[in-house]
Parts: C-alpha cells; sequence; structure tokens
C-alpha cells in the first residue's frame, strides 16, 4: 500500500530551495499539510527573502496540495512551529525535517574567525535545537512525532575547511541520539541523515554530471519513508544520495587493559598495546552507554567495575 501522509503535519525547515523544496513537494504530493520554512537567505547566512518559500507553496497549491509559507529563521524556533499552529492548528501529528536549511563559511582551521564559527553554529546547530525544542511538547502531547535531523559527511569523516560546519552538523547527531532516547516512549522518534545532493552549493564544486545524477529527489523517498508512522527506526544514522541509501553504526574494538597492578599505569605500557587497542577483530557494535566496558560490572572474581578481558577470571594476575 502507498505511503500516506493524508491528516499529518509536517514542517520543512529550510525549504525553499534544494533538498527541503523537494521534501516539501514530495510530503504535499502525498496529502500531508507542508509548512514551508525559509528564510530566503544567501549561501553565507546573509539576506532574506519571502520569495522561495512562497514559490514552493505555490507549486504545492499548483498541484493541489496544502501548504503555508513561514519566513522566520529557524533560530526563531517559537515562531516557525507557531506559524504551523496558527495555519493547521496542530503540529503534534508531525513530521520534522530540520536543518534542512544549509548555509557555509568554509575556511581552513587557521583562518575560521569566531564569527565563521558563531554563524554556523547558530544556524545550524542551534536552529535544529531551537525547532525541535518548541515541538517537543506539542509531539509529546499527541504521542506521535518523526524528527529528520540533516548532517552530513563532512561532520561525520571531517572535510578540510570545514571545521565549523563539520563541528556543528556532527553535533546534531549527537542531539539527534538523545531525542531518539528521550522521546521513545512518546512515540517521537528521531533519525538523523546525511545526504548527498546537487544544490545551489555542490554545483559549484561538482561536473554538470554529477550534479545530475545526484538529484534532490532521490533522497526524498528515505526522508517520507523515516517520517512515516509504519516506521519504526530511532535513533539511526543514514547516508543516501543518487537512489542509494545505507545506515552507518559504530564500532568499537575489544581494546585491552593496559594497567597493571600495584603499577602505575604509563604511556609506555599504551604504546606497547596500540595493536592491540587499535584490533578491530572482535569487535562490538555498541548503541548505547549502558554497558560501557569501563563501567559495566564483569564477571571479574573481585566483581568490580572494571574490563578485565583475559584478565578476568584470574585473581592471581586481575588488576582490580
Ligand atoms: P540549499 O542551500 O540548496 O537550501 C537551503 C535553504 O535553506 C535555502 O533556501 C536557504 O534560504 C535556507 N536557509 C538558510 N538559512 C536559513 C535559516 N536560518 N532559516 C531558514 N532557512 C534558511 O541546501 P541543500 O544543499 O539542499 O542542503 C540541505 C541540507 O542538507 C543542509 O542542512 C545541508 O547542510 C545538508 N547537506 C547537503 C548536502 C548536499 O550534497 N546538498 C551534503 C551534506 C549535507
Amino acid at each position: 500500500m502507498a505511503l500516506s501522509f493524508e491528516g499529518r503535519v509536517v514542517l520543512v525547515t529550510g525549504s525553499g530551495g534544494g533538498l527541503g523544496r523537494e521534501y516539501a513537494l514530495a510530503f504535499a504530493e502525498r496529502g500531508a499539510s507542508v509548512v514551508v520554512n525559509d528564510l530566503g537567505a544567501d549561501i553565507k547566512g546573509g539576506g532574506k527573502s519571502s520569495a522561495a518559500a512562497d514559490k514552493v507553496v505555490e507549486e504545492i497549491r499548483a498541484k493541489g496540495g496544502k501548504a503555508v509559507a513561514n519566513y522566520d529563521s529557524v533560530e526563531d524556533g517559537e515562531k516557525v512551529i507557531q506559524s504551523a499552529l496558527d495555519a493547521f492548528g496542530r503540529i503534534g501529528e508531525n513530521c520534522l525535517c530540520v536543518a534542512t536549511y544549509r548555509i557555509l563559511r568554509d575556511r581552513s582551521f587557521a583562518r575560521t574567525s569566531d564569527l565563521d564559527w558563531d554563524l554556523i553554529h547558530r544556524v545550524h546547530l542551534r536552529g535544529a535545537f531551537f525547532v525541535t525544542r518548541a515541538a517537543w511538547s506539542h509531539m509529546k502531547k499527541q504521542k506521535f512525532g518523526r524528527i529528520i535531523m540533516t548532517a552530513s559527511a563532512a561532520g561525520i569523516y571531517g572535510n578540510f575547511g570545514q571545521a565549523n560546519y563539520s563541528a556543528a552538523k556532527l553535533g546534531m547527531l549527537g542531539l539527534s541520539n538523545t531525542l531518539a532516547i528521550e522521546g521513545r516512549n512518546y512515540n517521537i522518534h528521531c533519525n538523523t541523515l546525511a545526504p548527498v545532493a546537487g544544490s545551489r552549493l555542490t554545483e559549484t564544486v561538482m561536473t554538470p554530471e554529477l550534479v545530475a545524477s545526484l538529484k534532490p529527489e532521490y533522497v526524498a523517498p528515505m526522508v517520507l519513508w523515516l517520517c512515516h508512522e509504519q516506521c519504526q527506526e530511532n535513533g539511526a544514522l543514514f547516508e543516501a544520495g543518487a537512489g542509494w541509501i545505507g545506515k552507518l553504526r559504530w564500532e568499537r574494538s575489544q581494546g585491552c587493559v593496559v594497567r597493571q597492578k600495584n603499577q602505575p599505569m604509563t604511556p609506555e605500557a599504551v604504546r606497547d598495546q596500540w595493536d592491540k587497542i587499535c584490533d578491530f577483530t572482535d569487535a562490538t557494535k555498541p548503541t548505547s552507554v549502558q554497558g560501557h566496558p569501563v563501567t559495566k560490572k564483569t564477571n571479574c572474581l573481585h566483581n568490580v567495575s572494571l574490563h578485565c578481558t583475559e584478565q578476568r577470571y584470574n585473581p592471581r594476575t586481575c588488576v582490580c
């Protein structure tokens, strides 16, 4: 059966262009009432215009869909959410595509100014916080919410000249992971997506052929699925682009205890065990802070909170 969004209110921030626009159109096509938020900012975050959001709303309405425009910056999260409440009476039964807005102030790290840092954090990370916080209590009351945080491969892997953007984007993953935990009991799911798509920013650095293969419409279906009530995914990180979608997770090496009984812990001991510390044979895939090796109770005979690896069952060599 086709996935419907009939009766849902969806807010897509920064949806006057790029990926956000495509999400807004796709949600509306499937019956959602859409709030098209866009400040109409230029690439560096300057300027303001209602034209971008208005154009997308017109497009949606021309196809018979329901949409309203909102021109507030995501830094005014309360106002953005209020516009959804004013237009559609609710935001609780909603899906929130956060940080679909984009500004960049790329500089090599040494040349990154206070303003380059603050502006990117204000818009991306604080913006995501303000918009989501404003919607949170409504979602809790309705016992339904789907939130997508838009991260970036630059945040996951790092990227030359994007220290500010990388830090803000990965900050959003941390935010998303915690919201996934706090929202779980209220049927509020929060996932993070690192998209790749041709846009006004990427088209300056990509060939026309590559831009053509990276249409935003190849990312939108993933966002719709994650936002649908049938989707139970929560607290996950995905990459998507050109029709490809993949999921990412953490991996932790078995590690090893470098501390010796009755001995000071030394950098030499760390050096000598380095290969073992970094050996991913039999790695685990941690998904929460619970059961962390250094805090979990082990089967150590001394029954203390230390991960003893091989020394675990040997009272003579156990360092605890
Ligand atoms: P885009 O630059 O094409 O569109 C972003 C929209 O956000 C613009 O219409 C702009 O007016 C609006 N905007 C800027 N500041 C705003 C603010 N304070 N409040 C409300 N709206 C604001 O962006 P694109 O490429 O579609 O990116 C969407 C998201 O995906 C961004 O978060 C970006 O960082 C992320 N992303 C995109 C990638 C790509 O390949 N396009 C790669 C990795 C991440």
